[in-house]
């Protein structure tokens, strides 16, 4: 996968975690335990497996020294982490603002830290993407509820048509994950962008910049894989259980996955 090699990461790790209050009053959300390890891992892993060797992880502010004492300089996993803070949670698309100056103009590999994926042969997919990346790459995931999240209208051939942010009617049950695959243009495209009436940089109006362009490509990832995002009481403990099964299938088929 050499190709992948000027591809840089990103770990958005920041945000207020207000639904999982009080457990995150005093202690990141992406901190907290899935099971046997702390959040960040899963989505780190992510990054480091599809042979990513530069790492960003953007936190907040208050919480920065816990995750460099967690996580360290990343070389007992073989890649290099740095460290940069969101002053405030204003919109996942600012993460490519703020590591504007570090990405040197590569592209780069963004991931929501608190976004769970499992699945057959998922770091190979994942490498094709970015592999095979021109302008910008969104994952999809089938789900009950999609007016929660980002939701992608398709045509018959899964071309995405539509992105739109927690619609009252959803047009599909598709909805983009917190896995992100950019060239260099986006963190100048995320500067252009204004602010949405929730006071966000939306990243989903970074993806509608993309499809404008004709620049965007969704992977639907289906049945067989699970995504899992973390950010309630109920899907924190279901992702703990989750992981418990897969580290109790000794031969790990089901995830596939190298986790620090
Ligand atoms: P969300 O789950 O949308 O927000 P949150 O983590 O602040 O939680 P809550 O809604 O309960 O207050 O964020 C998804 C992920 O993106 C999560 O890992 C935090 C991260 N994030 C940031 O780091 N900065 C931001 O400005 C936003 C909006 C999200």
């Amino acid at each position: 996968m050499t190709e992948t090699s000027n591809y840089k990461g990103i770990v958005l790790a920041g945000g207020a975690g207000s639904r999982l209050y009080p457990l995150t009053k005093v202690i990141s959300k992406q901190l907290l335990p899935i099971y046997n390890r702390p959040m960040i891992y899963y989505p780190l892993s992510i990054l480091i497996n599809a042979k990513i060797k530069d790492i960003l992880i953007i936190t907040t502010p208050e919480d920065q020294e816990n995750f460099k004492k967690l996580l360290g300089d990343g070389s007992q996993w073989g890649v290099k982490l740095n460290y940069s803070v969101q002053e405030k949670p204003e919109g996942i698309a600012q993460s490519l603002i703020i590591a504007d100056k570090w990405l040197k103009s590569n592209p780069v590999v963004l991931i929501l830290g608190d976004n769970l994926f499992f699945g057959p042969n998922l770091f190979s997919k994942i490498g094709k993407a970015i592999n095979e990346n021109v302008g910008a790459t969104i994952f999809g995931y089938h789900v009950d509820d999609p007016e929660r999240y980002g939701v992608l209208e398709l045509d018959a051939g899964n071309n995405v048509l539509s992105i739109v942010e927690k619609p009252d009617n959803p047009a599909s049950n598709w909805i983009a994950t917190g896995l992100y695959i950019y060239d260099s243009n986006a963190s100048g495209y995320a500067r252009n962008l204004k602010k949405s009436d929730r006071g966000e940089l939306e990243i989903t109006e970074l993806n509608n910049v993309y499809l404008r362009n004709n620049d965007l490509k969704a992977m639907l990832f289906d049945k067989e894989f699970s995504w899992l995002d973390t950010g309630t009481h109920e899907t924190l403990l279901e992702a703990s259980n989750f992981v418990k099964d897969i580290e109790e299938k000794s031969d790990r088929k089901v995830a596939d996955l190298l986790i620090l």
